[in-house]
């Protein structure tokens, strides 16, 4: 790849690296997106509400709000951003399919990955027909600019997770903008752990300086809302624009629009919850680090411990043989030995440092 001085590509239109049949779409229109009032008799309802149980206001007979105007107004307005700038999807699981969708080609373009890193951007590139290429990670976990500039010119996306799952890093700020200011394609980078970070790492205030910057962040770690399936995109007005128009019409169900509305309205229980987490983490850790046997625990920037120890895959059987789930990693780049286990209650944290320093030291 050519350009990788500073700036270089500051002049390349996001909008230009679309694939040319989404540049071209024309979206899926309801009269809902005219009408959101009145005698609904557009779209096929049901006009008869079901028998349901529960205290939800939203009527479950009627569509979503297709552009789920309140809850982008209420995310614009906790993450400093315009609404124009936001997608929200079924999960971020959602934004990353869409996003290779709309600029990668198959058989003509790739999506760029840094292993070891979250395995659904290539399980979605696999789905969808499209290519990976991969720059590692450098064994600190850290990217390897040169190799990530040296990416061919079919990588359309780049995804760059930070804090990075399963290693729990942040990626340097300073190279994260290196790679910004140098990578001629799309710069994906995946927050979904940036609230366990310290605050002020997240990119997305870099928003206007990089049109071709997608941050995604999710519902389902800090927030607590995993069930409801609920993740974030933030990028340029005009990639978003784009993004809603690729999108399923309805794509965020009206309970899910309701539950995150009422959560994000309550910052207090998000941050308590959070604090608990952080002090759980080094609890782990410090336990965690006086286990024999355990010769390494990496320092997290996210909600959950990668930590290598002699014999890993019998330590995991043994843990779940005990009833306590982690995840085996050291079949991953640069993770030999590791295993990833997440920050848990506190009674549930106390349970596994006990079953684990007993099959430690049998
Ligand atoms: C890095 C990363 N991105 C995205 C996700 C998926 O998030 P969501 O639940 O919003 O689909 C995960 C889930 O584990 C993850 O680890």
């Amino acid at each position: 790849m050519a350009q990788n001085t500073k700036n270089l590509t500051s002049g390349i239109d996001p909008l230009d690296l679309l694939r040319p049949n989404i540049r071209n779409l024309k979206p899926y229109r309801s009269a809902r997106d005219d009408f959101k009032t009145g005698v609904l008799l557009d779209a096929n309802e049901n006009p008869f509400q079901p028998e349901t149980s529960g205290s939800f206001s939203a009527p479950l007979n009627r569509y979503p709000d297709p552009h789920y105007v309140a809850l982008r107004n209420k995310i614009a307005e906790i993450r400093q951003v315009n609404a124009e700038q936001i997608f929200i999807g079924n999960g971020s699981d959602e934004a990353i399919e869409l996003l290779i969708k709309m600029f990668c080609t198959p058989g003509e373009h790739k999506i760029g990955i840094t292993s070891p890193t979250y395995g659904m951007y290539k399980v979605s590139a696999d789905t969808l027909g499209v290519d990976i290429a991969d720059a590692p990670l450098k064994p600190d976990f850290t990217p390897d600019v040169n190799a990530i500039l040296e990416l061919p010119d079919s990588v359309r996306i780049l995804f760059l997770c930070s804090p990075n799952n399963p290693s729990s890093n942040l990626m340097p700020r300073e190279l994260v903008i290196r790679i910004l200011d140098s990578f001629p394609g799309i710069v994906a980078v995946d927050e979904a752990y940036i609230d366990f970070a310290k605050p002020g790492e997240s990119m997305i205030h870099l928003l206007d300086k990089y049109p071709r910057l997608v941050v995604l962040q999710t519902l389902s770690k800090a927030w607590g809302l995993a069930g409801l399936r609920l993740g974030m995109a933030f990028s340029s007005p005009a990639i978003m624009d784009y993004m809603m128009r690729v999108k399923p019409p309805y794509n965020v169900n009206a309970l899910s629009q309701e539950v995150a509305l009422r959560a994000l309205s309550n910052l207090d229980a998000a941050t308590k919850a959070r604090q608990t987490l952080l002090s759980e983490r080094d609890f782990l850790a410090n336990e965690m680090n006086k286990i024999p046997g355990i010769y390494k625990v990496h320092e997290s920037d996210a909600n959950f411990l990668l930590f290598r120890v002699k014999n890993a895959p019998a330590v995991y059987r043994k843990l779940a043989d005990r009833g306590v789930i982690v995840r085996y990693r050291g079949d991953q780049l640069h993770c030999e030995d590791g295993l990833r286990v997440s920050v848990g209650t506190p009674e549930e944290n106390r349970q596994f440092i006990n079953v684990l320093a007993e099959i430690l030291t049998l």
